[in-house]
């Protein structure tokens, strides 16, 4: 049986948020910052910006520490897909990560779970780390089906995906209704979600998958999230934006992970 993943990672995802001088100032303020051996730190930035943050990063104390990464991709790796980007390109920026399916690329370009699982193989082609996003809305939670949704939106994902492959992802499991809204999850309610994804993952790969929670998550909340035996990091929408919050949660973080 494989070892439980003793590191945690925190991601923060700017949506479409920010400016190279608000990235100026966030990167200076970070510099400070005291990162554990066992946490990974990531950003996700709005991909214009990728590039200003890997130079922004250059000989700071965060350099190789702090990793980079899209928010989306494209499945192709080069076309006539006007707007879009690829998975080489990402990289080609300094991206070593992308977000795969996050709830508001389901919700507003009608990703299907296809679509999200044909990503998460073109990310992986072009050597990047994919975050499988997945969660139910209010309603199917409602309705007694957020297990149902969940299992299916990870489905797509293990049936494309060979246990080798499966080993390079992260999932993330963010409900819906706890993005944005201030109203998170509580740690035992996400606990109990991401036992369920965790045997689902089991079942289909040796390797143990990183599972993070997001949902509003912030300095006040992030302890109690991270001490639950299956969460295993974060990814942060709102507090990531600024970076004594984000810094907060990253120390907490910092936790006994000898579970
Ligand atoms: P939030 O967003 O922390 O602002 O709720 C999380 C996310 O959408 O990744």
């Amino acid at each position: 049986m494989a070892q439980r993943t003793p590191r945690k990672i925190v991601a923060g995802n700017w949506k479409m948020h920010g400016s190279s001088a608000m990235l100026s100032a966030y990167v200076e303020a970070l510099g400070s910052l005291e990162l554990a051996d066992n946490v990974s730190l990531v950003l996700f930035p709005p991909v214009a910006f990728l590039d200003c943050c890997r130079r922004l990063l250059a000989g700071q104390p965060l350099e190789g520490r702090l990793e980079l990464g899209a928010q989306d991709l494209h499945p192709e790796r080069e076309g006539a897909f006007t707007g879009e980007i690829s998975g080489p390109m990402i990289r080609d920026l300094g991206g070593s990560w992308v977000l795969v399916g996050h709830s508001e690329r389901r919700q507003y370009q009608g990703e299907s779970d296809e679509l999200v699982a044909r990503k998460a193989e073109a990310a992986l082609t072009a050597g990047l780390k994919p975050v499988v996003c997945v969660g139910e809305t209010e309603a199917e939670r409602d309705a007694g089906a957020a297990e149902e949704v969940v299992s299916r939106q990870v489905a797509a994902v293990t049936a494309r995906l060979d246990d080798r492959a499966l080993a390079g992802i992260v999932v993330a499991y963010e409900p819906v209704w706890a993005i944005g809204t201030g109203r998170t999850a509580s740690a035992e309610q996400a606990q109990a979600t991401h036992a369920v994804i965790r045997e689902q993952l089991r079942r289909a790969c040796d390797a143990e998958i990183p599972l993070l929670y997001g949902g509003s998550v912030k300095s006040g909340n992030a302890a109690g999230l991270f001490a639950q035996p299956d969460i295993d990091g974060a990814l942060v929408g709102g507090a990531s934006l600024d970076a004594q919050e984000f810094a907060a949660i990253v120390a907490a973080a910092d936790v006994d992970t000898t579970r």
